[in-house]
């Protein structure tokens, strides 16, 4: 299948040529819990920082309390679209290292990895994810309690392609992969002489 705004010049994963980030979500579908546990599972087995695994995760199925909290807490723009999806996640990240309670400069990173993972899992097993910065912090960190040694770093909506056509129309021109830069683009170019 050849998406829109993707070209690969090298061989990858199939998971990274199809992952892209929709909003047409299926609102009548459920995701098996087979699936969300494998999804928790590739997340779980992300790598990071002496191990520190700081990557925590809310879990909220359609329908259920932590759903609706974290539904509540979306901007409305997300809200329009994310509220069809099957299952809404946050994203959290513990910021000090358990060992010694000093800070933990990569626990940004490794959660960030641990998405990633949990992203290419949903996929290959048939399910879409788009994550999401607009969200109020402070209605999340009240609504479920999170200490402020945790980030609070993105919330992740889960579930099945659904029509394109229920989408608003400004949604719906915006149904597509985006662009990438080139691999020259991301290459650093050192400003010091050789
Ligand atoms: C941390 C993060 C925050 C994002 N926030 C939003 C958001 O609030 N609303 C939205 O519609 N998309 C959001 N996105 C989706 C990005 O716009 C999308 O991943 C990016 O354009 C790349 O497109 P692709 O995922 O389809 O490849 C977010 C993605 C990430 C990783």
């Amino acid at each position: 299948m050849k998406l829109e705004n993707r070209e690969f010049n090298y061989e990858v994963i199939d998971e990274i040529k199809t992952r892209w980030s929709p909003r047409a979500f299926d609102p009548e579908r459920t995701v098996p819990e087979e699936d969300l546990m494998g999804m928790l599972e590739a997340a779980r087995y992300a790598p990071s920082c002496f191990n520190e695994q700081p990557w925590r995760i809310i879990v909220g199925r359609r329908g259920d309390s932590n759903f609706e909290r974290i539904k509540a807490a979306l901007t409305d723009s997300n809200r329009e679209w994310a509220s069809s999806a099957s299952v809404l996640m946050m994203i959290l990240s513990v910021q000090n290292f358990e060992y010694n309670q000093k800070p933990n400069r990569w626990h940004l990173f490794d959660a960030g990895t641990a998405w990633g993972y949990l992203s290419l899992e949903a996929e290959r097993r048939g399910l879409i994810t788009h994550a999401m910065a607009g969200y109020s912090r402070d209605q999340i960190r009240e609504a479920f309690g999170v200490p402020e040694e945790l980030s609070i770093i993105a919330a992740v909506a889960v579930g099945y392609y659904g029509d394109k056509e229920a989408l608003s129309p400004k949604n719906f021109d915006k149904e597509k992969p985006s662009p990438r830069k080139s691999i020259q683009e991301i290459l650093y170019q050192s400003r010091m002489e050789d």
